[in-house]
């Protein structure tokens, strides 16, 4: 099977993005042909600093070789990406792009920065997933409307042009589709909201302790799964599954007769322990930058050698070659 995925650039790292994409991008590398991005031009539509993009993009690098993912590239490295865009962009109803919930999201979040790259955001992440034929495409719940976009382009391009794209389909893992602030658990958590709502992996290991104790819950004290009613304790739930690999029927065993207090402490602890490991790894990375522009540099020829062939397809079929 031909996956893709990309993250953008944009800041730290935080368990929501590894929960709902890296972690499901581990198991499916080793059967798969996966190609792992990360999604510069996706982070220039929203306000960001030149002098600090780079050293962002390195960082996300290293992030990824220290979780353990073997090939990535960057997106911008691979000129198909953008030149695919432009081309899709001319069958795509701009009345569909403004429709968008992102565009409306983020529009709003910056009102002095509403640009055309934003508007056309999911085209050019449709451009990402289409170039390389990919049949899955394993992200966090956000990007489901994203997903559903890309495959409405996909069919339109294969009706007018003739067949050409496979229609990709979304793979969220269940429990950790969508993890929650902290802070407002109706809300979900967030590179850019209020930090101490989110854990980034590499936070020092009292500050994860302080978030997690400090995570908001109910007054009904009793350790049980329900994103209807209790969607704080629920979160945590999630998370204490997610990072310990157990189901949550059973942590809610474990947890019966105990407080919220320590449920918090070990889901803490847990934490601490897990990400002890990944920050270890990501200096030995940061530490050894050409060692990881070596990776990149492979992982840019190996994603070419891919786009160029569908660039010469659509080209074709499109009339331009
Ligand atoms: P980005 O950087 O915003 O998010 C990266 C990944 O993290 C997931 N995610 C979450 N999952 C669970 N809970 C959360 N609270 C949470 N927050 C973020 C996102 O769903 C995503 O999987 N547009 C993409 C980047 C991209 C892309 C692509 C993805 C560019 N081109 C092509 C797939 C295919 C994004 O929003 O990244």
């Amino acid at each position: 099977m031909r996956i893709f995925s990309a993250i953008r650039p944009t800041g730290e790292i935080h368990i929501g993005n590894y929960l709902g994409s890296i972690k499901e991008w581990l198991f499916l590398q080793d059967k798969n042909e996966c190609y792992f991005c990360i999604a510069d031009l996706h982070a220039i539509t929203t306000p960001y600093n030149p002098k600090t993009l780079r050293k962002n993009i390195l960082s996300l690098a290293s992030t990824y070789l220290a979780l353990g993912i073997d090939s990535l590239f960057i997106q911008s490295e691979v000129k198909e990406h953008t030149e695919l865009a432009w081309l899709i962009n001319t069958i795509v109803p701009v009345s569909l792009l403004q429709r968008m919930t992102q565009f409306k999201d983020k529009s709003k979040e910056h009102k002095e920065y509403i640009n055309a790259g934003l508007l056309n955001y999911p085209v050019l992440m449709a451009a990402d997933i289409l170039l390389y034929k990919s049949e899955k495409v394993p992200v966090g719940q956000d990007q489901k409307q994203h997903i559903e976009f890309t495959r409405d382009i996909a069919l339109k391009f294969n009706k007018q042009f003739g067949e050409t794209f496979v229609l990709p389909e979304i793979l969220v893992s269940k429990n950790q589709a969508k993890i929650m602030s902290l802070k407002d658990p109706t809300k979900k958590m967030s590179k850019t909201g209020d930090p101490k709502a989110c854990i980034f992996l590499k936070d020092k290991e009292e500050e994860i302790i302080k978030k997690i104790m400090g995570a908001k819950t109910d007054t009904e004290k009793i350790i049980k799964f329900d994103a209807e009613h209790k969607k704080g304790i629920s979160n945590l739930l999630s998370i204490y599954s997610a990072f310990s690999d157990k189901a949550i029927a059973l942590i809610e065993k474990e947890y019966k007769d105990k407080s919220y207090a320590e449920f918090k402490k070990d889901l803490g602890e847990l934490l601490v322990l897990k990400l002890r490991d990944f920050k270890k790894k990501y200096n030995e990375y940061l530490n050894h930058p050409d060692y990881v522009l070596d990776v990149l540099d492979k992982g840019k020829k190996r994603a070419q050698e891919k786009a160029s062939l569908t660039i010469k397809e659509v080209r074709k079929k499109m009339g331009l070659d």
